[in-house]
């Protein structure tokens, strides 16, 4: 059982990573194996829906640093995404991540819906609700495609770390990666 974290916040010791990391915590609690990306610090371009993906096996044409991750997607039982909230979506790096997947997106396949896929967001807003159909919107269309075990919200976080005092989202994200590393098929 593997499961890969990927932190799409720019900022040092961000919320985000600690969400992430939490989760990866809760699944190598769990038994899984766990590895670590940060997206910030990644080469991903832009997909330029050339569709080669489509004829060639889910195979991307793009070379850069995808390329490892597809790999190691391939190879694992899961992943989690976190990202901030910018101006109600996640942020410009985690959606390069996202657009890219589509070289997986093949349903007929049925590759992906295997694969376990968590979200958090963590926003400034101490209100939840005011971004509620967003984060639907996100749950309907991962649920399509994977096995979508939650998305987890972190509200009213500021400063880089402020999730570290709310033990109740804490306690959350290690119960969404022991999830994510025992839910069989
Ligand atoms: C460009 C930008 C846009 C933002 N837009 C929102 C927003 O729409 N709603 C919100 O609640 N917070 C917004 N924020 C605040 C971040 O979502 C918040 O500080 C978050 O906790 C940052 O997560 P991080 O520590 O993982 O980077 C924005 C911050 C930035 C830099």
């Amino acid at each position: 059982m593997k499961i890969i974290g990927l932190t799409g916040s720019p900022r040092e010791g961000s919320n985000t990573e600690v969400l992430v990391n939490e989760i990866l915590k809760g699944a190598s609690e769990a038994g899984a194996e766990t590895k670590s990306y940060n997206l910030v610090k990644m080469d991903i371009k832009p997909c330029i829906a050339c569709m080669h993906c489509k004829t060639h096996g889910s195979q991307c044409a793009t070379e850069d640093d995808m390329q490892e991750f597809y790999k190691e997607l391939r190879e694992s039982d899961g992943f989690v995404v976190g990202s901030p909230l910018y101006f109600g979506q996640m942020s410009a790096q985690a959606k390069l991540l996202i657009d890219r997947l589509f070289a997986f997106y093949n349903p007929e396949a049925g590759d992906m819906e295997r694969k376990k896929v968590a979200f958090t967001f963590s926003q400034g807003n101490p209100d939840e609700a005011t971004f509620k159909d967003y984060y639907d919107y996100i749950r309907n269309v991962f649920e399509m495609a994977y096995d979508l075990v939650d998305v987890l919200v972190s509200k009213g976080n500021q400063l880089p770390g402020d999730v570290k005092n709310n033990e109740h989202n804490l306690a959350k994200a290690k119960k969404i990666g022991k999830e994510m590393a025992s839910k069989m098929f």
